[in-house]
């Protein structure tokens, strides 16, 4: 990927970051790197995140895919980091496979893709790294019954991927069903380069292969200045930006094919960063949709905002037919793919008239090897950004203290965090 932060200095934006103050930052940037890099070469948690796709094996996991290869559908039952990786991988590639992921646990929405779904047909990817999630482990337990009374054999539809240790991890070994491990030390929302990602990928018949090498070309340009690696110089300027008042960064693909993409950087961002009264708010839109919405308020709102555009150089283009309507002329001299073009250029070009901080990460096309690169990009620019803000990246205590509380309240143990809910709602 490559990184344009030209519209977010000072010279441009305001807020907005003065080069001399980059070039500052960048001090901390040359040391953040040594602490990365030897955080991955001793393969501690959470650095151990940079080395995934050195250490993801992509015949294990087309083998243990191989039984469920012909599925006209794939079900994704995970929810957060054993997700959205997998969803923005195969939401943005086109395959002849649909798939379906389940993380929320509405009913009515649950019922309505099981009720649509061929699920003779269809496989099913059961991914959890802590293998307790409440969410997964009851929306598998749907899915499985709901196959069970169609007729079929769960167990040789079901590819499942976990930790070592938990009750998805004993299910799968009762039933002897395929499984994958979760590397260790990647938390959720840094793995969507290892089988919990790559699954789907596989069953979608995508390329993993490619998909890693674009992650493992955006590692080598990992080094010690921002000037020189465009992860860096993204987490970096964003971080920059938010000390100077850009507290929500919304992220904006121009191409519909990469929605999720932004909402995967949304958890990533939020996640990670959120933490000891710090962090960025990320916000998801999408280009063009966005700009008869949200555009208001990025161009005219308070000046309390980072825009990153997400493009793709080439793509599938479609004319714009002609009519013999004078007011729709310039319509027909131009391409859908142009029109797309030039409501990005005016929306970039616009936001920078009105001194609003920008940034511009481009990609080649949108396939596998440019995705794994914007995956594993984003992946270094939040660690990075984490290293700067000084907070620990790779835990996610609130998140865990929910997910205590639910399982609490429902009788599942845990009962300090369900007791502490229990007492907040009778107060109400
Ligand atoms: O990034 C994270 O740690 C979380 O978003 C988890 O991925 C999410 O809570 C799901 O957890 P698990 O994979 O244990 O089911």
């Amino acid at each position: 990927m490559n990184v344009d932060i030209g519209n977010a200095l000072a010279s441009v934006a305001s807020p907005g970051v003065s080069r001399a103050s980059l070039e500052r930052l960048d001090e901390q940037v040359a040391d953040a790197h040594e602490r990365i890099e030897a955080g991955m070469a001793n393969a501690e948690h959470g650095y151990e995140a940079l080395n995934v796709p050195d250490r993801t094996d992509p015949d294990e996991i087309r083998a243990a895919v191989e039984p469920v290869a012909d599925a006209d559908a794939l079900i994704t039952v995970g929810i957060g980091g054993s997700s959205l990786g997998a969803a923005t991988i195969t939401n943005a590639l086109d395959s002849d496979t649909e798939t379906v992921f389940l993380d929320n646990v509405d009913p009515e929405w649950v019922s309505r893709h099981l009720e649509r779904l061929p699920l003779a047909d269809t496989a099913i990817n059961v991914v959890s790294r802590s293998g307790t999630t409440a969410e997964t482990l009851a929306n598998f337990l749907v899915v499985r019954e709901a196959v069970e009374s169609a007729g079929v054999d769960w167990t040789e539809r079901t590819i499942v991927t976990t930790g070592e240790a938990g009750p998805l991890r004993d299910l799968a070994n009762r039933h002897d069903l395929p499984s994958l491990p979760v590397p260790d030390g990647v938390p959720g929302r840094f793995s969507a380069l290892s089988a919990v990602g790559l699954v789907a990928a596989a069953v979608c018949g995508h390329d993993l292969e490619a998909l890693l090498e674009g992650a493992a070309a955006e590692a080598e340009t990992l080094s010690g200045s921002l000037f020189d690696c465009p992860a860096y110089a993204y987490g970096a300027t964003s971080y920059a930006l938010d000390q100077r008042g850009a507290g929500v960064n919304a992220m904006m693909p121009y191409a519909e094919s990469l929605e999720t993409a932004a909402e995967w950087f949304a958890q990533l961002w939020a996640e990670s960063l959120g933490k000891d009264d710090l962090g960025q708010t990320p916000v998801r839109a999408l280009g063009v949709t966005d700009q008869h919405s949200q555009l208001q308020l990025y161009r005219a709102g308070p000046r309390d905002k980072l825009v990153t555009f997400v493009t793709a150089r080439e793509g599938e283009d479609r004319p714009i037919p002609g009519t013999d309507v004078d007011d729709l002329a310039y319509l027909g001299d131009a391409t859908l793919g142009d029109l797309l073009e030039a409501e990005f250029e005016a929306t970039e070009a616009s936001l920078a008239a009105a001194g609003r901080p920008n940034v511009r990460v481009e990609l080649e096309r949108v396939d596998e090897y440019e995705l794994g690169g914007l995956l594993y990009g984003m992946e270094a620019a939040c660690v990075l950004a984490g290293e700067l803000y000084g907070v620990n990246t790779f835990e996610q205590p609130a998140v865990e203290w929910a997910k205590k509380a639910t399982r609490g309240l429902l009788g599942g143990g845990e009962f300090e965090e369900a007791a502490a809910v229990a007492e907040k709602t009778e107060l109400r």
